[in-house]
């Protein structure tokens, strides 16, 4: 059931130039959110903006308060830097399908793709699935970022990886590339593995990790899509998406955001 809250917040600091640590208190909704759901907040309560803002859960405290990491980039996100402790937001939640995390069970290496932003609903899944008890497999972290900054979203990341490659575009952290890059390099060395890859990020990386993945991956891509209503109601967030090599329309915010390793229609 979606939830339709006011949520306490915690502490909103900066943590890296333009990058925030949010930490929300709403017991009814975070103590059943899924890894990979989201919520949507209402960053203000006059009119504009008028839509609401999605935001992934990147951990959740001993008290099960949700821990947003947010990256300033427009009006929305800016008015949240506002926010302080003891203020109200309203939010819904939890949205959207989240991962399957029994689908890596029987993997022989589980393998996270992170880019910018896309390691925060990463980490909960990463800490989620650390604690099931079918857990024994390696789970390799390859988490890139335009530039060290938004590597920061990655540092919940690292402390789980059992090995961590970086990457950032501009050179001044791990490798200087993409994280594709790294990918490629980890099917390179476990070829013939069974692999199963759970990726979030921008895009044109969510496609590429998708086309690059030979038959021994499988895997989810968590799609960061811009939103309307959140719900399912407004269509704003349509894609193609493949059945049975039929195309199907899908609602990113209501049928994913979490869609099959092969289960999109990348665009050209
Ligand atoms: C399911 C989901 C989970 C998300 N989780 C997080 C998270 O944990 N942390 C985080 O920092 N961000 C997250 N986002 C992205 C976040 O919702 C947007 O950055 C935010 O809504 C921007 O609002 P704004 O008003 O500041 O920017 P706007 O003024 O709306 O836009 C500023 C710029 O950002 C671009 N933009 C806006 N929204 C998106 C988007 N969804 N994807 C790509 N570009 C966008 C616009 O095209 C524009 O260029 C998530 C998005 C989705 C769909
Ligand atoms: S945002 Fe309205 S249907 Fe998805």
């Amino acid at each position: 059931m979606i939830e339709h809250q006011d949520a306490v917040v915690r502490k909103n600091c900066e943590i890296a130039p333009g990058i925030f640590h949010l930490e929300l208190e709403c017991p009814e909704v975070f103590s059943r959110i899924m890894p990979g759901q989201f919520i949507h907040v209402r960053v203000n309560s006059s009119l504009d903006p008028l839509l609401r803002r999605p935001f992934s859960i990147s951990s959740l405290t001993a008290e099960k308060n949700a821990v947003v990491l947010y990256k300033v980039v427009g009006k929305g996100t800016r008015l949240l830097t506002e926010k302080c402790a003891g203020e109200k937001v309203d939010l819904l939640g939890p949205l959207g399908n989240g991962f399957d995390l029994e689908a890596a069970s029987d993997a022989d290496s589980i393998v996270l793709v992170a880019g910018g932003m896309g390691a925060a609903p990463l980490t909960l899944l990463a800490e989620t699935i650390a604690g099931k008890r079918w857990f024994s497999q390696n789970m390799n972290v390859l988490a890139g970022a335009p530039n060290t900054a938004e590597l920061t979203i990655a540092a919940g990341l690292r402390k789980i990886g059992k090995e961590i490659s970086l990457a950032t575009d501009d050179g001044s952290a791990g490798h200087h590339g993409y994280v594709t890059d790294l990918y490629e390099k980890f099917l390179n060395e476990n070829s013939g593995k069974k692999i199963f890859v759970y990726a979030c990020g921008p895009v044109p990386m969510l496609k590429k990790v998708s086309l690059m993945s030979p038959d021994n991956v499988s895997g989810q891509v968590s799609l960061d899509e811009m939103m309307g209503c959140g719900i399912g109601a407004c269509l704003g967030c349509v894609i193609k998406t493949r059945e049975a090599d039929k195309l199907v329309y899908k609602r990113v915010c209501k049928d994913g955001p979490v869609f099959g390793l092969r289960g999109i229609h990348w665009e050209e």
